[in-house]
Formats: structure tokens, sequence, C-alpha cells
């Protein structure tokens, strides 16, 4: 499918195939193929999150909800996690359901496009390897500022591409060679198509919507004191900023 090009439906039911046959390895191998570097940049965006020490917290495109337990665990903090993809959540609730976390954690089916909560619901809002996957993403973030409170904080994780040269050649030699590669050995074909998929589609988006072009769409939907951490050589991106007062 041509990424760029496709309609918000087609970006949607592309998501949605792209991560239906992948929950049952996902924790695993997201930590693997990304060198244990997820598990830093999540915690490095909850710590974002929970500064306001948030008493209700909103996780979207939640998946197995790995950054839902974080928040709860780590500060007490009630989540709803929202998803596209039904497997995604019902391993999601397995793992929720195994650290024993069901009073603090809902899951629920939505879309980021047109989240199911009234304005300024939450306290605190998280998003997660997202905004490659919408077909409007400044409209996307103004849906997010939406449900939460004014004063309330928002921070994300995407995956960036290194600005230093070097570490960009090897950037692209590790996504566009290894990555299928190691995706094949470790998961078979599903992981092969992530793997291969996922360089272009880094690129891709970053050509369209570079960093400063995101921070600007984050400022227009209404948030403020907008940070930007690069992290891991720039393989990461943590970003946080909070939703404006008045
Ligand atoms: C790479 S996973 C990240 C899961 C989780 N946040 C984590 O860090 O492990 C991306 C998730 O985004 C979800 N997703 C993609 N597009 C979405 C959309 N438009 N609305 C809600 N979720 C979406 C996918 O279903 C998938 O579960």
């Amino acid at each position: 499918m041509a990424e760029a090009s496709a309609g918000a439906g087609d970006r949607r039911k592309f998501a949605q195939r792209l991560f239906t046959p992948l929950p049952k390895r996902y924790d695993r191998l997201a930590e693997l193929l990304s060198f244990g570097q997820n598990g830093r940049w999540r915690r490095a965006m909850v710590d974002r999150a929970l500064e306001g020490t948030p008493s209700l917290v909103c996780d979207v495109a939640t998946g197995t909800a790995g950054v839902a337990l974080q928040l709860a665990s780590r500060n007490g903090s009630r989540v709803v996690g929202v998803d596209l993809t039904e497997a995604m959540l019902r391993r999601g609730k397995l793992n929720v359901e195994q650290a024993g976390a069901q009073g603090r954690i809902s899951l629920t089916l939505g879309t980021a496009e047109r989240l199911p909560f009234s304005d300024s619901t939450f306290d605190a809002l998280t998003f997660t390897y997202l905004l490659r996957y919408v077909q409007d993403p400044a409209a996307t973030l103004a849906e997010i500022a939406r449900v939460v409170r004014p004063g309330g904080t928002v921070a994300s994780l995407e995956f960036l591409l290194p600005e230093n040269r070097f570490w960009r050649a090897a950037w692209w030699l590790y996504t566009r060679a290894v990555l299928p590669a190691a995706g094949w050995l470790t998961g078979g074909r599903e992981w092969f198509e992530v793997g291969r998929f996922l360089g272009p589609s880094i690129s891709g988006h970053y050509q369209r919507y570079p960093v400063s072009w995101t921070v600007k769409a984050w400022k227009e939907a209404g948030l403020t004191d907008v940070q930007v951490r690069r992290m891991s050589l720039g393989g990461g991106l943590v970003m946080s900023g909070r939703r404006s007062v008045g």
C-alpha cells in the first residue's frame, strides 16, 4: 500500500492488519529488536507523564499495555488504554490480569483520531509509536489535546532517524538489512514484514513531517512548554508538553 497517499480508513486497516498477528511475541521482540532501547525510551516518556502526579491517565495506542502498566505501577494512577487492534488489546488485558492491575487499568477499543471521551477528561495522556499510522497527524494531536484538562501533561514516544551522518548510515543499514532478517529469524513471516516496513515508514514520515513540523503541530494543537528529547543517538524521540490554560 502507498502509505503516504492512503486515506484515514485505509491507514487504520493497514495498522490493524500489521498488528493483528504480532501480540504473542510483541513484548519480547520490541525489546530485543531495539536492543533494549524501547524500555529506556518508554521510561523517559513515563517520567514526563507522571511529573504532575496525575490521577487519571489516557494511554493512546496502548497495544499490549506495557506503557499503561508502567503508569499504573509507578504512580498508582488509574489508566485508560485505547487501541484500534483487538488482538493487541486482548494480549494487553492478559498482561494487566497477570500483573493484578485490573482495578487500575481498563482497556478500550477506539481510534486516536476520534477518542471516545469528553473534553478535558484526563490529567495526563501518553501515546507511543502512533503518528506514522494516522492520516492527519495535526488533527490527531488536536484530538489528543482535547481530552486532556488544561494544565495536564501530554508525553509521546516515536522512532526517529539519527541526525549525525555516520549514525544515520548505520541506522539505514540496520533498518533496511538487519531488521527484516532479524525479524524473520526471531518471529517468522509477520515479523519479517514488520522489519521490512519500519525503516521506510520512519524515513517517509520524517520527510513529510520533520521534528520542527511536529513541534509546531503540538503548539497549534494547544500544547505549551513543548520539549523534545532525542535519545540513543537519535533513534528515539520523546516529546512532552502541557495543555495550555485558557
Ligand atoms: C508499535 S504499537 C505500540 C504499542 C504500545 N504503545 C507500546 O509501546 O508497546 C502501535 C499501536 O498503535 C495502534 N494504532 C495504530 N494506529 C492507531 C490509531 N489510529 N488509533 C489507535 N491506535 C492505533 C496499533 O494497533 C498498535 O497497537
